[in-house]
């Protein structure tokens, strides 16, 4: 069976559906060839969604949705976090929760640690879903990754979350070790913005 062709971003606003304005910034700066003008969903005063979905794609793109009919244009959201294969893919979609209020990831490392004890199988990924939805309810999804392995004690102080635990396969350094130069290349985002590219806007 033929899959059906991607729709194609071809308008001239996409509102990026974020209230984190460094994210929009981020996006913002890598699609910029493909958009003449970029909104977020901040600027314009429209709510946050909940995330109530059961998977990453479904988060991206009930935030993607909702946006896209507030504000009547293409809209784009994502949704990530770390998948650790031994404790059955948690924390997951619940990555940013286990820093608890605060987002204390000290806290969400220490608990991720805890519960793999000894275990001997350390192997985890960090995932990236991407969602591009028009105003019709038509949404393009994907989903990047980079696979690795957990270590303890954490290392490093580069990046932010649970980076200094992770250490992606074929490197020995942890994501808070290596350059952000490195891990940007490598990263699941990256990989997600490479396929949304290639998919919806080259
Ligand atoms: P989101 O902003 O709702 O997608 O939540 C993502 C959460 O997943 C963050 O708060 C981090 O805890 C974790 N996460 C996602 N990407 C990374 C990464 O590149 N490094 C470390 N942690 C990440």
């Amino acid at each position: 069976m033929n899959t059906p062709a991607a729709r194609r971003f071809s308008g001239d606003t996409l509102v990026i559906a974020s209230h984190n304005t460094g994210k929009v910034r981020e996006i913002a700066e890598l699609l910029r060839p493909y958009a003449q003008h970029f909104r977020s969903a901040g600027e314009l005063g429209l709510p946050e969604p909940e995330e109530t979905g059961a998977t990453f794609a479904a988060n991206a793109e009930l935030k993607a949705r909702a946006i896209a009919l507030l504000s009547g244009s293409v809209a784009l959201a994502d949704d990530s976090g770390l998948t650790v294969t031994a404790l059955g893919g948690q924390p997951g979609i619940y990555s940013a929760r286990w820093g608890g209020p605060a987002r204390d990831f000290g806290l969400a490392m220490t608990r991720v640690n805890d519960e793999l004890g000894a275990n001997p199988d350390r192997s985890a990924a960090f995932i990236c879903a991407l969602s591009l939805a028009w105003p019709d309810g038509h949404c393009e999804t994907v989903e990047g990754r980079v696979d690795g392995a957990l270590v303890w004690p954490s290392r490093g102080d580069h990046g932010f979350g649970y980076d200094p635990i992770f250490v992606p396969t074929g490197f020995d350094q942890t994501f808070g070790e290596l350059a952000p130069a490195v891990k940007h290349r490598l990263s699941h985002r990256a990989d997600a913005f490479r396929k949304l590219v290639a998919r919806c806007f080259e």
